[in-house]
């Protein structure tokens, strides 16, 4: 017999060519938006497999309705949705797409970094609106992004890969993670520097480090403090980490100059949510990994992940090796 497989989502039909002859497929398809909890916990009783993606929360009370669960693979490198402690102890693989993302995330980190040190978004905005009266001396003027100094808090793949741009750019690095990055450090010119040093030190503070307990609410009121009025935000890792009321109350006095956020507390974010209301936050749809390319090959590793573990092999992305025992 087949093992049965849920997919959350509507996945590109080269997984579904992937999964079909191995499995028995049972996918949530009906239109593109989450699968309803009480689905989830329906389909999940009998499965052997669950294809994910981060917007299901794979909690401790789901794994409980799940006896024959033996492998998590989610579509994503972030796993924040997932509680892999809890996955662990019933023995339960748990993998993501790391790697494969890495360039096009940064692309966008780059991309969402200058649209807002340039007020690239603000300024259609104010074209199409048809404010465009004449060339202004000042009008829409921005930040310097070449040689300023970019400060990454988490440099793993995606964060040494935006400090690659970085230098093209003549930027100097900064980087603040909880492990030191001596490759970095030596090919890319990065500087390690302490939080608080980075904060005060920055031009741009770039946020790449995965959100967990000991990085949520990261950069609050006492951490915006430390910023130059002139720093520009970004956030493309996920919403926890930044305290958006306190970002909100420092955009809206002046005491920080702008922010580009990839990623929200709540996603979607609703329309109405104070950040939406400034003019200095360029604000994207967690976008951060979303090319054709890119977004086909997590979903084609996804499914290889997932297969490997099924068929006994140990699937080339684990999150928890300790499963594995040895
Ligand atoms: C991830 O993979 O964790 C991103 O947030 C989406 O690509």
């Amino acid at each position: 017999m087949k093992p049965k497989v849920v997919v959350t989502r509507r996945v590109p039909d080269r997984v579904i060519e992937l999964l079909a002859p191995h499995c028995e497929l049972d996918m949530w398809g009906e239109e593109d938006v989450p699968i309803p909890r009480e689905v989830l916990e329906r389909k999940i009783r009998d499965a052997d497999g669950l294809y994910c993606l981060l917007t299901d929360a794979i909690d401790r009370e789901l794994l409980d309705l799940a006896p024959r669960l033996r492998v998590i693979s989610i579509m994503a490198v972030g796993y924040n949705n997932i509680d892999v402690a809890e996955a662990t102890r019933r023995n339960i693989l748990v993998t993501n797409t790391p790697d494969v993302l890495t360039e096009t995330t940064a692309d966008l980190t780059f991309a969402l970094l200058m649209a807002t040190a340039r007020r690239i978004t603000e300024a259609e905005r104010f074209l199409r609106a048809g404010e465009w009266r004449t060339w202004s001396p000042m009008l829409l003027t921005g930040q310097d992004v070449y040689g300023a100094t970019m400060g990454i808090i988490g440099l793993g793949r995606i964060g040494s890969a935006v400090a690659r741009r970085a230098r093209g750019f003549d930027m100097r690095v900064l980087y603040h993670s909880t492990r030191r990055n001596e490759q970095a450090e030596r090919e890319l010119g990065a500087e390690y520097a302490e939080l608080d040093d980075l904060l005060a030190r920055s031009d741009f503070v770039v946020i790449l480090t995965p959100l967990t307990p000991q990085t949520r609410n990261l950069i609050g009121v006492r951490e915006l403090a430390l910023m130059k009025p002139t720093a520009v935000l970004v956030n493309a890792a996920r919403g926890g980490i930044v305290d958006e009321r306190a970002l909100y109350d420092a955009l809206k006095s002046g005491r920080l100059w702008a922010a580009g956020l990839d990623v929200f507390e709540r996603e979607p974010v609703p329309t109405d949510h104070p950040l939406l209301s400034l003019p200095n936050v360029t604000a994207l749809p967690h976008i951060g990994s979303a090319s054709i390319r890119t977004r086909t090959r997590m979903a084609e590793l996804a499914a290889e992940n997932l297969l490997d573990a099924l068929a006994g092999r140990v699937p080339r992305c684990l999150v928890n090796r300790e499963v594995l025992g040895g």
